[in-house]
């Protein structure tokens, strides 16, 4: 195994500065990798490892399944700041601990979560892995995943030069976006001791746009969870995500309701804070989707992912409501999983 230094940007952030869109660059310590469009995350080349396509017109590139993963889900929306990072570190740690699963298999799961959000990853923050280092490299040159609270993750954010102030932009068009989206879903080395995972969860990054498509069109997706508040605003985003999934073919698992109400300690009432739930049932029902789940507002959901301890790790009273949803959430989500035939499409990576 090599220690794997990598500076993705630096091309592009030499290139960019020079427009003087960029200024951020970080020097190369031990890869001698040639940083190209065809390699944005400046991974060294590996065979047989097919080089990344660009989705074209006409046929669309043949689905795979990601070698070393059973089974994919990806926590997803079309509109930004709903929850999905948060619902994705939860959910795959909800699935890692829910009694079922575990029962199931008769073994503790493998759980993964992939970030696919280029332009804005956040697990690394969310699961407390901001300061672990760069990731390093498998004998097969393949990234080796960070782990924390029993999950493997992997995320461009490992892979960005380090900048405590966290203000330098991934500054990408929307090719070098695809090649990024491609080799993280295929060069990531997510077995471990000879065994696959089991499940791999996606986060997802808003919007209905080049990573969904690149997505969709590559990776045979086992199913999506779309998360939602309840704004209006928020619903008709929801709704374009279902829709884009359902262009290219990735089975709906269901909606998640996300700050649905706020519980106010000294009243013990529930209030609707972004609008009555009724809305998201009937979109739901519109849509002929279930309702996995409704989750409350909670202080400490978004200081758990602020400081690198989601609320299924935690055990405070406040986040019981969220975990008891959570539990039930990962229960159908493994229902689901459980319920679906094996495709015999090949793998890849
Ligand atoms: N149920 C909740 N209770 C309290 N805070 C929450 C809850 N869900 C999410 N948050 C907070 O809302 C903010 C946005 O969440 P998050 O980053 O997961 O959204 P996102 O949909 O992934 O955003 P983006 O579209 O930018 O990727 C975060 O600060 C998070 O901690
Ligand atoms: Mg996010």
């Amino acid at each position: 195994m090599q220690r794997f230094f990598l500076v993705p940007l630096r091309p592009f952030a030499t290139g960019l500065a020079n427009l003087g869109l960029c200024s951020k660059t970080r020097s190369i310590h031990s890869t001698k990798t040639l940083l190209s469009h065809e390699n944005p995350l400046g991974i060294p080349k590996r065979n047989p490892n097919p080089a990344p396509t660009i989705p074209r017109r006409g046929a669309p590139p043949k689905k795979s399944r990601i070698k070393g993963v059973k089974q994919i889900v990806v926590v997803a929306s079309g509109k930004g700041g709903v929850g999905k990072s948060t619902i994705a570190a939860n959910l795959a740690l909800s699935l890692l601990q829910n009694p079922q699963t575990n029962s199931n298999l008769q073994r503790s799961p493998k759980i993964g979560l992939l970030d696919l959000d280029i332009f804005g990853p956040s697990v690394p923050k969310l699961m407390g892995l901001e300061n672990a280092g760069d990731p390093r490299l498998s004998d097969e040159n393949k990234l080796i995943p960070l782990q924390n609270h029993g999950i493997k993750t992997m995320s461009i954010g490992y892979l960005l030069p380090p900048n405590p102030a966290n203000d330098s932009p991934v500054v990408w068009r929307g090719m070098m976006v695809m090649k990024a989206v491609q080799q993280l879903l295929f060069d990531v080395d997510w077995t471990s001791q000879n065994q696959d995972l089991d499940v791999l969860v996606i986060d997802m990054p808003p919007g209905t746009g080049d990573v969904q498509l690149s997505l969709g069109q590559l990776v045979d997706v086992d199913g999506a969870v779309i998360v939602s508040t309840p704004q209006d605003v928020a619903l008709i985003d929801a709704r374009k995500g279902v829709g884009m999934f359902n262009k290219v073919s990735i089975p709906m698992i269901g909606l998640l309701l996300n700050m649905s109400h706020f519980t106010c300690t000294s009243c013990t009432t529930p209030h609707e804070l972004f609008g009555s739930s009724k809305n998201f049932e009937k979109a739901a029902n519109e849509l002929g989707l279930e309702v996995l789940g409704k989750l409350p507002l909670v202080t400490s959901v978004s200081d758990g992912g602020d400081s690198g301890r989601p609320i299924m790790v935690q055990s405070n009273k406040e986040g019981e409501e969220v975990r008891q949803t959570m539990k039930s959430v990962s229960e159908k989500v493994w229902d689901w999983l459980s319920s679906r035939e094996q495709s015999n499409l090949g793998t890849r990576g």
